[in-house]
């Protein structure tokens, strides 16, 4: 069936992303991203097509991790592809993701805002450091290596379009969102407790477009703050095939 597995072209460019980046699980999930946009499997194949465009980055993006200790494929979002799709689809205004790292969630976004020629990209990060040069066994592969900040390993070309903004969700991400306009898609990867992911998603709400995509990812952790959030929407939720990226589109 096509939403399953894509276009000719579609495959071929997801192929040549899956090695770029070096994990399998980095090939798309085209049901998930239909499902998320509403878009046609024809509309998604084309999008996943462009994936090609993206693999000398993807390649400067696993260079600049390996060279810092960070060996095992990504250790951050495990689904940038969809990242890329869903915003090429969705033409948001606005993203807002709490939770940089080194970037790699940003770097999709905003690849694809680039591609659209349109929105901009507001992240918050409170960034936690690494000790040494080289990330040691019993770091966080989250932590920031010496002399870099948040959003290290993204690219600068793709700067233009992105609003970063360090320090705790808590404080930022009311006082970013007050003044922006409608969200078209919010993703949580920050501090993943049920408490914060359900305040998260409280304080974003009347801030959201119609139909805005919603993400959360290690929703292992966060008990039922996404589907209840989901039930009081009236709408269903879906998990990124093997991940624990969970979405949901809002009413139109
Ligand atoms: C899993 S990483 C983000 C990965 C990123 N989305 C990616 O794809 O590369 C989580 C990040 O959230 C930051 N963080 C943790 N608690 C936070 C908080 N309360 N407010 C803002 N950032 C926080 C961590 O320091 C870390 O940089």
């Amino acid at each position: 069936m096509r939403p399953r597995s894509g276009s000719p072209a579609a495959r071929r460019a997801a192929a040549a992303f899956g090695a770029a980046v070096g994990d399998r699980s980095a090939r798309p999930d085209y049901r998930w991203i239909a499902r998320l946009t509403g878009a046609s499997p024809d509309s998604v194949a084309d999008v996943v097509a462009e994936a090609e465009a993206l693999v000398p980055m993807e390649i400067a993006i696993r260079r600049a991790h390996r060279a810092t200790g960070r060996v095992g494929g990504f250790a951050q979002i495990r689904a940038p592809l969809e990242l890329y799709a869903i915003t090429r689809l969705q033409r948001p205004d606005t993203v807002v993701e709490v939770g940089v790292s080194s970037g790699v969630s940003s770097a999709h976004f905003l690849a694809a805002l680039r591609r659209n020629r349109h929105g901009r990209l507001h992240s918050i990060d409170r960034p936690t450091f690494q000790r040494g040069p080289r990330l040691a066994r019993n770091e966080s592969p989250v932590s920031i290596p010496p002399g870099r900040s948040s959003g290290w390993a993204v690219p600068s070309r793709l700067r233009t379009r992105w609003d970063l903004r360090l320090g705790p969700s808590q404080r930022l991400l009311p006082r970013v969102i007050r003044e922006l306009p409608p969200i078209g898609i919010f993703l949580h990867d920050d501090l993943h407790t049920p408490a914060h992911l359900a305040w998260e998603l409280r304080t974003v709400r009347p801030r959201l477009a119609p139909a805005a995509v919603v993400l959360a990812d290690n929703s292992r952790w966060t008990g039922r703050a996404f589907p209840r959030f989901a039930e009081r929407e009236g709408v269903r939720w879906t998990a990124r095939r093997g991940t624990d990226l969970w979405g949901l589109r809002l009413a139109a």
